[in-house]
């Protein structure tokens, strides 16, 4: 049976795209049975859309506190049966509401090597500090920041000064690290 995804994104979702893409070409034995998105209006929503993926997008104002809101997408992550949750950009930290009904099965993709430049702004804060390597890690979410054990990392060398540059080259990495990974994960 092919695995059941929920995809998690805040923003543009190339991330969302590529996982999306993979599902539909066959490269990935699985499918994105629901996405979750914080952002209404955010270009991700527009990309469910198009591949016809089912999405909850909501409004973290609406609720009266993040366990509330993080009670309503398990519902419907339980509801469909979610094998895997893949955080691609969903800038929130996760509470121990999900954490104790999803523990274990969420992953998150960050635009470093972590542990270095953990948090919102990695890719500008590495190119601040002048870094050679770069890279891209997928780690286990737990309660702490960017903090959960590392399930892949892919290094690359840049000697230049613009983030935009290393968002182009990181994301490319990403979106082909983010699919191996998710393949290697449902066939354990
Ligand atoms: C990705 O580059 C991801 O690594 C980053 O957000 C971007 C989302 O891009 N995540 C973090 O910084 C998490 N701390 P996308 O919406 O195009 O997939």
């Amino acid at each position: 049976m092919p695995g059941k995804l929920a995809v998690f994104a805040s923003g543009s979702g190339t991330n969302f795209e590529a996982i999306a893409q993979a599902c539909a070409d066959g490269r990935l034995d699985a499918e994105v049975s629901l996405m979750v998105c914080d952002k209404p209006g955010a270009a991700v929503v527009a990309r469910a859309e198009r591949f016809g993926i089912p999405s909850f997008v909501f409004n973290p104002k609406d609720y009266a506190s993040k366990g509330d809101y993080e009670r309503e997408i398990i519902r419907r992550m339980d509801a469909l049966g979610i094998d895997l949750v893949c955080l691609a950009g969903y800038m929130r930290i996760v509470s121990d509401v999900l954490l104790e009904a999803y523990g274990g099965r969420i992953i998150n993709i960050h635009p470093s090597l972590l542990p270095a430049f953990r948090g919102s702004h990695a890719v500008e804060q590495a190119v601040e500090y002048g870094v050679k390597v770069y890279g891209i890690t997928i780690h286990y979410v737990d309660g702490v920041l960017d903090g959960g054990r590392i399930i892949a990392q892919r290094a690359f060398e840049y000697d230049g000064n613009d983030p935009e540059e290393v968002h182009r080259i990181g994301q490319k990495i990403e979106h082909a690290l983010y699919v191996e990974t998710i393949a290697k994960l449902l066939k354990k």
